[in-house]
């Protein structure tokens, strides 16, 4: 069988420092439909995302907060997290630089370096802010003062290490300028010319001012530079010497690095240069963003123009929220976001455009044909135009998703969505309708219409993975007509599909009511919306438990003496445990990663005093223990199996 092609894609492992916005939401966005497209596509994907959790800034932050940087890292890291279900983002995996495997790495990573000589051990100089314990360059200051306090700087020094760049210039240049690895490559020129033309210069990779960071393994005075611990993660995570994962050789080079254009050159010029260094494959794409603006600035909490996904998601739904900022921003420029360009788009786009196309369409199947369509077809005007404009969309759209051009997907997509009304107000059905002799002609008129949104909601289910798939149930399309092969051609749906009316797929909006209760929103804003505080909550509530609290589970040693598969389910195992004393049926969702003959016999751990539940009809006494690692198609999971001198019966306290 021949194995499926991979395809691997990252994010920015994000900051946590403050609450996601709508910016970060960009990004991840623009991969999760990246990804989802290349799974439909049939490519083995492995989509990673994380946060960046070391570094001065995180330790103020949990300074000021009061509690251990580890812990406000924790509870960050849980929002984001938070805002990726809410989003519907399907990641394969998630990084946390604070992850012992991924410091691991790290540590061997600048050894590595340093054993082959890009790294040595120099002195740092420039200018200090003392309460900021932060070393910045000339060009950072801002009237020559500290960019962050504002306070005075003094001139001071340090010992630290430094990785030599300038051996890898060259091959950096060729690499942006006679290579396809920039998007978009019209960055490349301000990038040689700022950075590469006057001198690669040797990049400061440890501190000795602050601690939150990760020793260097042989001068434990020093944490290795944020941006070193950082970029390894897109290797690390795939297991690049550690032991926690084991997808390296399988997934890397990265197809595709998205990033935001403030940490272009750290994509563009040091993560080359490490790589380089460690005699690595490089990457094949960096695809640059420009941000999502507010009044023309970046957004960010100290300018207090930050948009919460949260509050707008509730309102309109996620799928109308990642419409939005994909169809917003063209790959390399800013865009600017404003409630009421969200709003109308929304409504043009989507409730009129998109949503109007299919409840038209499936109203005039019932209301003309009782909901099914007859078989017999007549061919007319128009028909060829519309079939041609939509056999030709997926090969478009592949396009524009191998080029990371988002935008110009939609585009293409809405175009036909377009095309599509203009054929109903071409055709009349309406008019068709009032004389039984045209009965056949208006049967396919409507199945081409429905054809059609077939195709455009196949295709835009990467886009809008929630909606979509209600599009689709309206019309009538089973799963194999709906299927991604089956998007470059016409008729695929049965030709006496039936459709069925649903809930409106993106209500149309009210502008002015809308626009004035966001802003009371805003005004009322104490930072933090609703979903984050509930988020919060939930983990002050889970994070600690006292001890009588964990003393009301029993956790017990169990024998398996039977175990089966639960015939109406394809997740769930029925054990025969004995308890010490009895014999009681537990089910477990473990199918996936266990056969039941490989398990009779084994002592294993389990919650004995839980309520009984019904799964599938058997009633289950008690729960098996089992460890689990990464998410979605990705988890592993093992049983906690102990051993045979452990007696069945025997409490875990
Ligand atoms: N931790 C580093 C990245 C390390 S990657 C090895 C960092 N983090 S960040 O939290 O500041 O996030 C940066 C990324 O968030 C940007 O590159 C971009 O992907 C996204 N965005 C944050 N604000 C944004 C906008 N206003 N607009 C668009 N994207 C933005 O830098």
């Amino acid at each position: 069988m021949c194995e499926k092609k991979t395809f691997y894609i990252t994010t920015p492992i994000y900051y946590p420092s403050g609450n996601p916005h709508i910016g970060h939401c960009y990004t991840t966005v623009a991969c999760d439909t990246i990804a989802r497209y290349k799974r439909m596509q049939g490519y083995d994907v492995m989509f990673l995302t994380g946060t960046d959790e070391h570094g001065l800034k995180i330790e103020q932050k949990a300074a000021e907060k009061g509690v251990s940087p580890k812990a406000y890292v924790d509870e960050i890291a849980e929002i984001f997290k938070g805002l990726w279900r809410f989003m519907n983002i399907k990641y394969d995996r998630y990084i946390r630089t604070t992850d012992d495997y991924h410091i691991e790495s790290v540590q061997k990573i600048f050894k590595e370096l340093y054993d082959r000589g890009y790294i040595y051990k120099g002195e740092y100089k420039g200018k200090y802010c003392t309460p900021c314990e932060s070393f910045w360059t000339e060009s950072q200051l801002v009237d020559g003062k500290c960019p962050e306090c504002g306070r005075e700087v003094t001139e001071a020094k340090e010992e630290a290490y430094f990785f030599k760049m300038s051996p890898f210039a060259d091959r950096i240049e060729k690499l942006l300028t006679e290579t396809d690895y920039l998007r978009p490559k019209t960055r490349a020129t301000e990038l040689v010319n700022n950075f590469i033309k006057p001198g690669l210069e040797d990049l400061c990779v440890s501190r000795t001012t602050f601690k939150w960071g990760i020793p260097v393994t042989f001068d434990e005075k020093h944490v290795v530079y944020v941006w070193i611990d950082a970029l390894s993660n897109y290797i690390t995570a795939l297991g690049y010497l550690n032991g926690a994962h084991d997808d390296y050789d399988k997934y890397w080079p990265a197809d595709v690095h998205m990033v935001a254009k403030d940490i272009m050159r750290f994509h563009a010029i040091i993560w080359p240069a490490m790589l380089m260094a460690l005699e690595q494959p490089l990457p094949k794409h960096l695809a640059v963003h420009g941000w999502i603006t507010f009044n023309g600035q970046k957004m960010s909490k100290s300018l207090g123009n930050v948009v919460d996904p949260f509050v707008l998601g509730k309102r309109y739904g996620a799928d109308a929220i990642r419409y939005h900022i994909l169809r917003e921003m063209a790959l390399g420029a800013d865009s600017s976001f404003s409630n009421e360009i969200m709003i109308n788009r929304i409504n043009s786009d989507l409730a009129n455009g998109f949503g109007n196309l299919v409840s038209r369409t499936v109203a005039m199947a019932e209301k003309y044909f009782g909901g099914t369509l007859p078989v017999e077809r007549e061919s007319g005007e128009f028909d060829a135009d519309l079939i041609a404009e939509v056999t030709a969309l997926k090969a478009k759209v592949d396009d524009c998703i191998d080029k990371t051009q988002l935008q110009n997907a939609l585009i293409e997509i809405f175009k036909v969505v377009s095309r599509a009304n203009k054929y109903i107000d071409e055709t009349t059905p309406w008019v068709l309708a009032k004389d039984e002799a045209n009965k056949i002609r208006l049967a396919t008129v409507l199945y081409n219409l429905l054809d059609t949104i077939r195709v455009v909601a196949t295709l835009l289910s990467a886009f809008m993975p929630t909606t979509m798939p209600k599009a689709l149930e309206q019309i009538g399309a089973c799963e194999k007509c709906a299927s991604y092969e089956n998007a470059g051609t016409f008729g695929a749906l049965p030709l006496d599909v039936t459709v069925k009316k649903g809930e409106a797929l993106f209500p149309r909006i009210d502008v002015e009511k809308e626009i004035e209760e966001l802003n009371a929103i805003i005004k009322n804003n104490d930072g933090e919306s609703e979903e984050i505080k509930e988020i919060r909550e939930e983990l002050a509530n889970v994070a600690q438990i006292g001890i009588d609290d964990f003393a009301k589970s029993d956790i017990r040693v169990g024998e398996v003496k039977a175990c089966e598969k639960v015939k109406k389910s394809k997740k769930l195992l029925q054990f025969s445990i004995f308890d010490g004393a009895d014999e009681r049926t537990i089910v477990s969702g473990i199918a996936k990663y266990y056969k039941p003959e490989e398990l009779v016999g084994k002592k294993i751990l389990f919650v004995s005093n839980l309520k009984p539940v019904k799964l599938c009809g058997i009633e289950s006494h008690g729960m098996i223990l089992s460890a689990v690692h990464g998410e979605g198609d990705k988890e592993q999971l093992k049983l906690v199996i102990v051993g045979d001198d452990m007696p069945a019966g025997w409490k875990v306290s």
